[in-house]
């Protein structure tokens, strides 16, 4: 008798080991958590995750109404994190560091034009900027959001739009393009983040070798039709998070991310079914070697997509009604 037949007659055992087996892959993800988080290591995702969430205080600060002289903290301590790049990086930066220059300019420009008083952090930023002039500034800091704006789109019947989206598990063997692809990024990285550190990531997994690969380690697939499928795999990076207290708040911040992504597919005409990632650890590091994502990321769900087929068969998928699911407490 192997192993797997001995635990099949004897359920306390079985729920043993299977205790044991969950036990030693949280203990693996916490060790993910601790290797990589904010704090856990000076390398760029981390830098960069460190300068959104100050830009982010800062924003706030600005957004205030009854605006004051505020923030000569942070932005000392922007300015130490972002003293830590190298070199190379400065000269070709990426959107967070931007970010990071433009919200100092702004902070400097709304002292300036309040006359406050020049006290030490303003003496900082403006030497520490004297560098940076050349860089162009990205619209940070607050804007002024009308009740007009926020109004504007809501004469379309959005219920109905989002009900008729169904999970599809066949579709059409047309190649996705590129600008449909584009288009729903974009509403993906539209959706909210935790102080918007922009934590998710979205992989297209291109090749035959990788699209074999999730065919056969995913365990979802039963009932699907594989011709024409494309996979989606959805992580985030865990440097985006500084303490323990955030430690499930990526898979939160992926959920939001991958259902806008999903949403736009569907108004593009391309069907999808999320895929659950249910991987063992062991699983999870292999694919993610194979597929090259960074140690630093979690895959948190995997989604097959395609053009709609002419006509395909789905589940009902019935929903609870509004009184189970919501109560006013
Ligand atoms: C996180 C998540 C994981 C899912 N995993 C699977 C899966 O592994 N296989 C599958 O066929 N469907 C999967 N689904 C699709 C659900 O079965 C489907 O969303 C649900 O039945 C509701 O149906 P609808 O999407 O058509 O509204 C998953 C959905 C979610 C949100």
């Amino acid at each position: 008798m192997n192993l797997k037949e001995i635990l099949k007659k004897n359920d306390r055992l079985r729920r043993f080991v299977k205790c044991v087996k969950i036990k030693k892959d949280f203990k693996r993800d916490a060790k993910d958590f601790c290797g990589n988080y904010m704090e856990a290591k000076s390398e760029i995702p981390q830098l960069e995750y460190s300068i959104l969430l100050i830009v982010h205080s800062l924003e706030k600060g600005l957004s205030s109404k009854k605006l004051r002289p505020f923030g000569n903290e942070k932005v000392k301590e922007l300015i130490q994190v972002m003293n830590k790049f190298p070199i190379n990086y400065i000269e070709n930066p990426n959107t967070p560091f931007i970010m990071g220059v433009s919200i100092l300019k702004k902070w400097k420009q709304v002292f300036d034009e309040n006359r406050w008083e020049e006290n030490e952090s303003y003496k900082n930023v403006k030497k520490f900027l004297k560098h940076l002039e050349s860089y162009d500034m990205y619209p940070v800091g607050s804007f002024r959001y009308t009740l007009k704006e926020a109004l504007k789109y809501n004469n379309i019947d959005y219920l109905n739009a989002i009900k008729s989206r169904h999970s599809v598990r066949e579709f059409s063997d047309k190649k996705i393009s590129k600008d449909d692809i584009k288009y729903c990024v974009e509403a993906a990285i539209a959706s909210p983040s935790a102080c918007n550190r922009q934590m998710c990531k979205v992989y297209q997994v291109s090749s035959h070798e990788n699209i074999e690969l999730l065919s056969n380690v995913i365990m979802g697939l039963g009932g699907f039709e594989k011709k024409g499928i494309n996979y989606f795999v959805f992580t985030y990076d865990i440097a985006a998070f500084s303490f323990y207290g955030e430690r499930n708040q990526g898979y939160f911040n992926t959920g939001l991310f991958a259902m806008n992504f999903v949403n736009a597919l569907h108004f593009k005409g391309i069907g999808s079914c999320f895929l659950q990632w249910a991987n063992t650890a062991k699983e999870d590091e292999m694919v993610r070697k194979k597929l090259n994502i960074p140690n630093g990321e979690r895959i948190v769900v995997v989604l097959a997509a395609g053009y709609y087929a002419d006509e395909t068969l789905c589940p009902c998928s019935y929903r609870k009604n509004v009184d189970e699911i919501y109560k006013l407490i």
